[in-house]
């Protein structure tokens, strides 16, 4: 089915939260379309995600995302040699939506089925951007994991770290809250922060000394505790130096530990990746660190941080290029394990 010589297409679907993604992509890397379909503003006057919303505006929109992804790809549904979709973590009800359509779809045209992880999918969007250099390090951080990933090879996952609670970009979002912003709060912050001439300091949250998890409730509780005390003593609360001295801790923890993983795993490389990858002061830091320690970074650009389909192809074409493919009786799985998903054969086939 694989032949080195001619193009292939991956068509590629990610409902796992509350994006409506289709994406089409050529021979794993070259990205034809990306479309996403953003349900924030839905969400937004809930103040967070509302999954039962979520699964109907995923069935809303999903024919028509997936039809403008193929014109805008100008790639007809016969030249698609398979489909990609996410099949877990995520939302249940929504992570559904895409892998019946992916069903569909890989059945009415013939063709293989990749069921994808979305952490991978995370990860491998900086293989859109650049070589990977085999060990990597990899830094997931989003609104619903913080993870420390080591790949010893390509398409090998192993959970070094993780966090032991909130995840930092739902930390983010429930400082957002407390200081009255809007949903997803997580920019606000960043911005507050880099705006902040004062910090007010919090502790940083380092669990055991060899440990590489994480845990934000105990930061965030201290933000929640400053609010308190200003309200009580009817002070003004300095937001933005709340802000920056949450930032601090956060960044200092996370690029602390990935840096201290990075030396103990000799790897080669630093991947970040997930929606938090976005934040400024977490770059900046990382970037930095990185330099003096001259380890090469890859951080993807923002439309492939935030969830996207694209990321979801980038990572089944690890699948497709080792022929391993899914079972058209799959379930979605909000819970599937990372490891588990990793490559059967370790050699790396058919690299351009
Ligand atoms: O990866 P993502 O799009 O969705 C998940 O898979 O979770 O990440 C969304 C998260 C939200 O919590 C949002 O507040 C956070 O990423 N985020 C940020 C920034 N931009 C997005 N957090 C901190 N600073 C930012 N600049
Ligand atoms: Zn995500």
């Amino acid at each position: 089915m694989f032949s080195e010589s001619s193009d292939y297409y991956l068509l590629a679907i990610e409902t796992s939260c509350d994006e409506t993604s289709v994406a089409v992509v050529r021979n794993g890397r070259e990205v034809l379309s990306n479309l996403v379909s953003s349900q924030i503003d839905t969400h937004r006057q809930f103040g967070g995600v509302v999954p039962e919303i979520a699964s109907r505006k995923h069935v809303e929109s999903i024919t028509a995302i997936a039809e403008e992804a193929l014109r805008n790809a100008d790639v007809g549904l016969e030249r698609i040699d398979a489909v990609a979709v996410t099949q877990g973590p995520g939302l249940v009800g929504a992570l559904l939506v895409g892998v019946v359509a992916a069903k569909t779809l890989a059945f009415a045209l013939d063709v293989p089925l990749i069921g994808t992880h979305h952490i991978a999918g995370h990860i491998y969007a900086n293989r859109l951007i650049g070589e990977i250099l085999y060990p990597a390090m990899a830094l997931v951080v989003s609104g619903g994991h913080t993870e420390l990933v080591l790949l010893e090879s390509e398409g090998s996952f192993r959970i070094i770290g993780r966090t032991r609670d909130d995840a930092i970009g739902e930390a983010y979002d429930k400082v957002a809250r407390a200081l009255k912003f809007p949903y997803p709060g997580g920019p606000h912050v960043d911005r507050l922060a880099q705006e902040a001439e004062a910090e007010i300091e919090l502790p940083r949250s380092w669990l055991e000394p060899d440990s590489y998890d994480f845990s934000f409730s105990g930061l965030k509780s201290a933000v929640l505790a400053e609010i308190n005390r200003a309200n009580m003593k009817g002070e003004e609360l300095n937001a933005a130096a709340l802000a920056k001295g949450f930032q601090a801790s956060a960044v200092e923890v996370v690029t602390g530990k990935a840096m201290r993983a990075a030396a103990e795993f000799g790897v080669r490389q630093m991947l970040l990746c997930g929606g938090v990858a976005a934040n400024r002061g977490l770059r900046e830091r990382l970037s930095r660190l990185c330099e003096e320690a001259g380890l090469p970074l890859l951080i993807p650009p923002l439309s492939l941080c935030t969830d996207n389909a694209a990321m979801i192809a980038a990572a089944a074409d690890l699948k497709w290029r080792r022929g391993e493919f899914t079972s058209l009786d799959m379930k979605a799985d909000p819970q599937m394990p990372l490891e588990d998903w990793s490559v059967k054969k370790s050699a790396s086939v058919g690299e351009d």
